[in-house]
């Protein structure tokens, strides 16, 4: 995936756009919750299942383009993320044997579990690439992209193209759960679970969510996950989560034992609580809200769990921020690396004492010793005590 094509189109990514974090307290959004909402005796953060995957939690990063690369989501599960999916993968590529495809699909060491995306429009195609991800990764799921807006990935039948039309998603769904099985019957592995990650339809007045879920469902995809945003959307405007309580409700329903999972304007702890509460969705996936600052897993989590969560330390942040550089550098070489963490460490060092002097150093970073020298002469300490 071209990652520049979805950043283009990828508004609200800034610093600036990313809301104040907001502790439970006296202003808390949590406050004003509609507790109501919540069946009694079920906690907000509680295991998931998808078919035969078991997950301890539902708090998930979602697939980034560009971002959920094994640095950041090894790192990301350090931080608490109970579940991780690469970025979007191109069927195109997989069939055609390209080896930096392979490399986006690398599981990470501490990646007990994870999904690889695939998208295609082609259901033959994507039958393939789901045996050759298999191949490659042994994943534990797959997920079928039926949400990226990018034209040039419309335009040939893929992304969210699929939740427009309905049929081709069934067929694609069918494929794809076809090529695991015959992964998992030539192997002996385990067979890998199969899901599907809508958009709520192409524009307002298209909204197809529902067909586009049956569909794929029917068909035997084992949860899905929606993005209440419709295709003309983008990334602007404010998903509608009303739809998001309106899939969970069918799948609760018609589909019991499918797990609903959501998406869409999580960037604080009290937007995964909010969600869950309000939408009885099965688990929430954060996605710009974690690109700059994982830690959003650590605080969730406590939040979920224990009502409020504590401020990350500066050392503790800089520190995740050292070990996914020094990820990243075997992954990609030191260079790139030491060139795509500066705006990530940027972002990690928002809010220490000194932070702008520190960014402004850590903007020249060639190498990861000039990384270290910059960390260790201000006194933090990047070993892990
Ligand atoms: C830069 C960028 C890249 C994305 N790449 C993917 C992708 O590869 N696959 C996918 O299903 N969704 C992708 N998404 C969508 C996100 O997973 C998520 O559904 C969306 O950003 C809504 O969540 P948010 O409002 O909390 O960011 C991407 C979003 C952004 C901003």
């Amino acid at each position: 995936m071209d990652q520049q094509l979805y950043l283009l189109q990828t508004p609200g990514m800034s610093e600036e756009a990313r809301p104040e974090r907001v502790r439970p307290g006296t202003d808390s959004p949590a406050d004003t919750l509609n507790r109501e909402t919540v069946p009694a005796g079920r906690s907000l953060y509680r295991p998931v299942s998808i078919g035969n995957l078991r997950l301890a939690g539902n708090v998930f990063l979602a697939p980034v383009a560009g971002y959920s690369d094994r640095a950041f989501r090894s790192l990301c599960i350090d931080c608490g993320a109970d579940f991780t999916y690469t970025e979007m993968v191109s069927s195109e590529a997989l069939t055609r044997n390209s080896g930096k495809t392979e490399s986006l699909m690398l599981r990470a060491p501490n990646e007990e579990r994870y999904a690889v995306q695939i998208f295609g429009g082609d259901p033959e195609r994507m039958g393939e690439a789901a045996f050759i991800a298999l191949a490659q990764t042994g994943a534990e799921c797959l997920d079928i992209n039926a949400g990226c807006p990018v034209p040039k990935i419309v335009k040939t039948g893929a992304g969210s193209a699929l939740t427009r039309d309905p049929d081709r998603l069934a067929l694609v769904t069918r494929s794809v759960i076809r090529g695991a099985r015959r992964f998992s019957e030539e192997t002996g592995a385990v067979p890998a679970a199969v899901t599907v990650k809508i958009r709520s339809g192409w524009d307002a007045s298209d909204l197809s969510w529902e067909r586009a879920a049956r569909a794929a469902l029917d068909e035997g995809a084992q949860a899905i996950t929606l993005h209440p945003r419709t295709r003309a959307q983008g990334y602007e405007g404010k998903s509608d989560w009303s739809v998001l309580a309106a899939l969970s409700a069918l799948a609760r329903r018609d589909y019991p034992g499918i797990p609903v999972f959501g998406s869409g304007d999580l960037f604080a702890p009290e937007d995964a609580e909010r969600m869950l509460a309000e939408t009885g969705c099965d688990g929430v996936m954060f996605a710009r809200g974690a690109m700059g600052n994982p830690f959003i897993f650590t605080q969730t989590r406590e939040l979920l769990t224990a009502g409020a969560y504590a401020d990350i330390p500066a050392e503790t942040r800089v520190r995740a921020g050292w070990k996914e550089l020094l990820d990243l550098v075997s992954d990609s070489g030191e260079q790139a690396a030491c060139r795509e963490m500066r705006k990530r460490f940027c972002a990690y060092t928002k809010g220490i004492e000194g932070g702008a002097a520190l960014r402004a150093e850590i903007v020249l970073a060639e190498t990861a010793d000039d990384y270290r020298k910059i960390f260790e002469t201000r006194g933090f300490s990047l070993i892990a005590r």
